[in-house]
């Protein structure tokens, strides 16, 4: 590995780097309360992030000055609560573009929005969204990324990875990382208003183990299923004893 910098200091004014944090989404949520107007698409990051927030009230565990934890804001425009999916959507494609520039494996969006490199999860990203009526006012899209990470606790260590562990001569800075998944948030959150549809066939594309037939735990027994894709309501659509089932994150869990 040569000329790794984990973070510089002249960063935008709109990248605001922490030593420490608790949970970077609950930063900015706080911030967004206190401070109007936040500068657009306004980032947080940590250094080291404390007790970080993962999907369904799980923790997020990211060894202290090694991976990516940063949240990142968008505020959409007219973006109604039934389209929430779109940034889920967004979110996915912005992580799986970024790497794709440097990282030659296969990389998969795994439902609804873990990135995986091969098997294996490299990032994981939590959505928080502030409401006001019938739109979403601002999203807190929330992303670790797995980078210099050598070695995971036992019981996620044969189904997570980092950049570090699947490139050879990794050299990046984890600022630089930040900046361009800002940026492509940004465009994809213009994008996406007129080409939605487009995005949304774009994220099926890259869908881990579609129109593949692997197990899964389904209404409580193990169930041989293929995934066909993902609706725009985010409902996952899946065929299991030749039956079509569109069902929710609650609904399934992937076996190995
Ligand atoms: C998952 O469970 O896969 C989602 C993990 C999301 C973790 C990130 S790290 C930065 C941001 N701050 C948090 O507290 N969580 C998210």
């Amino acid at each position: 590995m040569q000329n790794n910098t984990f973070f510089e200091d002249s960063s935008p004014s709109n990248i605001i780097v922490f030593e420490e944090l608790a949970s970077t989404n609950d930063y900015l949520k706080e911030l967004l309360s206190k401070v109007k107007p936040l500068e657009p698409n306004t980032v947080i990051m940590a250094k080291n992030q404390t007790a970080g927030k993962g999907q369904r009230g799980n923790v997020w565990k990211s060894e202290p000055y090694t991976n990516l934890t940063a949240s990142f804001l968008l505020s959409p425009e007219k973006l109604d609560i039934s389209n929430q999916f779109s940034l889920t959507v967004i979110a996915s494609l912005a992580v799986y573009d970024i790497l794709k520039t440097f990282c030659g494996k296969n990389i998969f969006i795994k439902w609804p929005n873990d990135i995986m490199i091969e098997n294996k999860k490299v990032a994981g990203i939590l959505i928080e969204n502030k409401i006001s009526g019938n739109f979403i006012k601002h999203s807190i899209i929330g992303i670790g990324l797995n980078i210099f990470q050598k070695q995971f606790p036992a019981d996620i260590s044969s189904k997570t990875t980092s950049l570090l562990l699947e490139i050879e001569n990794l050299n990046l800075e984890i600022i630089d990382l930040v900046k361009k998944i800002q940026k492509k948030l940004e465009e994809y959150s213009v994008f996406y208003k007129e080409n939605s549809d487009l995005l949304l066939a774009r994220y099926n594309r890259k869908l881990f183990r579609k129109d593949k037939v692997h197990s899964y735990i389904f209404e409580g027994n193990t169930a041989e299923g293929m995934i066909l894709r993902v609706e725009k309501d985010g409902l996952l659509q899946i065929e299991i004893n030749k039956k079509l089932h569109k069902i929710n994150l609650k609904g399934i869990t992937y076996l190995v």
